[in-house]
């Protein structure tokens, strides 16, 4: 491996400056030891309650009485954690700085503008009906009026659920219905690299499927003509100046539901993901300043869209929540051209820059002087998150962009963990290219092999947590069950994160990758499953088996296998169709870049599909694909061979 021995102590100009340093680690470890209920208590002091929690943990992941709650007779509310408290003192700094799709388009709002937006917007919402413990759906591009809408939520205690602006109207419906929302937010259009997004037509198309939805507010953001519907939709933009500013927060208990973010799984449709309003907020804000070593007046920079998990915790909730600055991009990486990122890092003076390797495996292939033009003296801190980031990526980011000084925190974490959980702390961590390091003071990991034994030291197995940490999410939404059994029940007493990962003999953790049937395209989670069931959908599939593969610019490429029914005839009409038909079904980015035919599947005699000699073809280590022989007709796996696709 090509970062083999390397090593990059922590700056050594970082040290007695950071928050937190070798000591400070060492000695948050130590305390979580000793003191777990101080440790927490203190971790839960940053935010402000209305009435402190005295009640700090009451967790058990044992079948019988399964239970996470943290801080639980806490009282508080998120937006004016995220707004109000900095008032007094921040009213006027800058709390959002947008960048717009198209370079000269920006805008800055400081936290009195964030607090009157929010208030008005809060009003609104109930205005429409909207109450405590109501979902509403929201659907917006990458602009500040999102962030706008998710604090508007929290200010009344209503559940966001925000639907990445890339996701189709089946799937917009799936979630809408799943959650049953009667409210939702979206806007006219949205810009992504000079293309425009048709959010509300996508919208209509999804309501045709959901009767229950009462009220679409709708935010003018192009000014495109599109239809307004008589008694349904609303123009924030009309109603906004008219909606009183002064919108008193909603006390809500630590426990009360924030947001559902749906994601997806290894089986079956995507799951709700509950997180709720103490331990995810108060974990939000302590990674965000211990990961990011975060200042106010700094401004901070990551690229997530708010329609994942990413976006929530780092664009919106942990900077807010912090006094910070936070930067929005509506765009993309190389539009207009391979300098866009590092244009817009000299504009606005970015110091912390927090992105995906997939984005830097693409930008790495434009080549060096994309970013040599730029100036970038203003950074002192990068960050990668959503996959594992190859060393080869690694050392670019750090020579390129980082000029061979600024850390970089690789970190590993889930829309389940609702926070950063393992991750170098900057200016205290000395850093492997390609490891997420070590774990924060307070997670703790073990790595176990298939039945369940535990690994000790040097070793590779899969990644567990024994024990909970505030931003654990809570529940699947409407199916306590399904959370047990998919995170709860491999490995009794221990939650299992799905991937599998190695430790080192410094204790350093490397995350390999997925070893269920998730794949992570462009930093993307997708579930095979969800696929394979939009593809035998089409009227043509009788049958289909999706896996992924290493692809070098998205991490993961999606490889489908499909068997066509009787009278249906393979073509390069027909493929094209199919792929298209997976764009329209979920979304541009879950498109299978290889689709096979495939006269049969490789299946036991019990009738499961072996995945594994799957992935072998589709990686095209033929010579790997071990015992077929268990194989109910072993000769598909000849003919898969011999046909396979060109998989780039
Ligand atoms: O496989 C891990 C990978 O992304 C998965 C979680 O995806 P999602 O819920 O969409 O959240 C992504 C953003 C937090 C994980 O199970 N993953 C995330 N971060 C890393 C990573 N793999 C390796 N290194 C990381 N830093």
């Amino acid at each position: 491996m090509v970062s083999d021995g390397l090593l990059f102590p922590a700056p050594e100009d970082w040290a007695g400056k950071a928050h937190i340093d070798a000591a400070g680690y060492e000695a948050a470890v130590a305390r979580v030891q000793s003191d777990p209920e101080g440790y927490w208590r203190d971790l839960a002091a940053r935010l402000d309650w209305i009435k402190a929690p005295t009640k700090i943990k009451d967790v058990s992941y044992a079948k019988e009485d399964f239970r996470i709650r943290w801080f639980e007779d806490g009282v508080l509310n998120v937006s004016a954690n995220c707004i109000d408290r900095h008032l007094p003192h921040r009213k006027d700094d800058v709390a959002l700085i947008f960048e717009g799709d198209e370079p000269g388009v920006s805008d800055k709002i400081t936290y009195g503008q964030l607090h009157d937006q929010v208030c008005r917007m809060a009003n609104v919402l109930k205005d429409l009906g909207a109450r405590k413990g109501d979902r509403i759906t929201i659907y917006l591009p990458m602009v500040p009026v999102a962030a706008v809408a998710m604090l508007a939520c929290a200010r009344i205690g209503a559940i966001h659920s925000v639907v990445f602006g890339g996701f189709s109207p089946d799937s917009i419906a799936g979630r809408i219905q799943d959650c049953d929302s009667r409210l939702v937010i979206t806007a006219d259009q949205g810009c992504r690299g000079g293309k425009k997004v048709p959010l509300k037509a996508n919208i209509d198309e999804a309501l045709e499927q959901c009767p229950q939805v009462e009220k679409v507010l709708l935010v003018r953001w192009t000014g495109a003509d599109v239809p307004v519907v008589e008694g349904r939709d609303v123009v924030w933009n009309d109603v906004r100046d008219a909606a009183s500013p002064v919108c008193e927060p909603e006390p809500m208990n630590a426990e009360d539901p924030l947001f559902i973010l749906y994601t997806s799984g290894s089986t079956g449709k995507p799951k709700g993901v509950l997180h709720t309003t103490g331990g995810y907020l108060a974990w939000a804000s302590w990674t965000f300043e211990a990961v990011f070593d975060y200042r106010p007046g700094e401004v901070f920079w990551c690229t997530a869209d708010v329609g994942w998990v990413t976006g929530h915790s780092y664009v919106v909730y942990g900077p807010l929540a912090n006094g910070g600055t936070s930067l929005i991009f509506e765009g993309v990486p190389n539009y207009p051209t391979p300098s866009r990122f590092w244009d817009v890092v000299d504009k606005h003076k970015v110091e912390i820059f927090y992105t995906a390797p997939t984005a830097l495996r693409a930008l790495m292939r434009e080549g060096d002087e994309h970013v040599l033009k730029n100036d970038l003296s203003s950074l002192r801190l990068l960050g990668s998150v959503g996959e594992p980031i190859n060393p080869e990526a690694w050392l670019w980011y750090h020579r390129v962009v980082g000029k061979d000084r600024l850390p970089i925190v690789d970190t590993w974490w889930q829309t389940e963990t609702g926070g950063i959980l393992v991750s170098p702390l900057p200016g205290a961590t000395a850093l492997k290219p390609g490891s997420a390091t070590k774990p924060l003071p307070g997670v703790k990991l073990q790595l176990v092999d298939a039945e369940g034994a535990v690994l000790e030291g040097a070793t590779e197995g899969n990644l567990v947590i024994t024990d909970s940490w505030p931003g654990q999410m809570r529940t699947v939404y409407g199916d306590h069950q399904r959370f047990f059994e998919t995170y709860f029940s491999t490995y009794p007493g221990k939650y299992f994160t799905g991937d599998g990962c190695k430790r080192d003999a410094d204790g350093y953790y490397w995350i390999t990758g997925r070893v269920d049937d998730v794949i992570n395209v462009s930093g993307h989670r997708l579930g095979t499953a969800e696929i394979e069931s939009a593809l035998v959908a089409h009227e043509a599939v009788a049958e289909a088996a999706v896996v992924g593969y290493p692809h070098d610019i998205k991490g993961q490429g999606v490889y489908a296998y499909v068997t066509l029914k009787a009278d249906a005839t393979p073509s390069e009409e027909l493929r094209k169709q199919l792929v298209l038909w997976v764009r329209h079904e979920i979304g541009p980015f879950a498109a299978p870049d290889v689709l096979q035919w495939a006269p049969g599947l490789p299946k036991t005699r019990s009738g499961k599909i072996m995945r594994r000699i799957l992935r072998k073809i589709a990686e095209n280590a033929v010579d790997a694909l071990g015992d077929t022989s268990t194989l109910a007709d072993p000769s598909v796996v000849d003919d898969l061979v011999r046909n396979r696709a060109g998989a780039k």
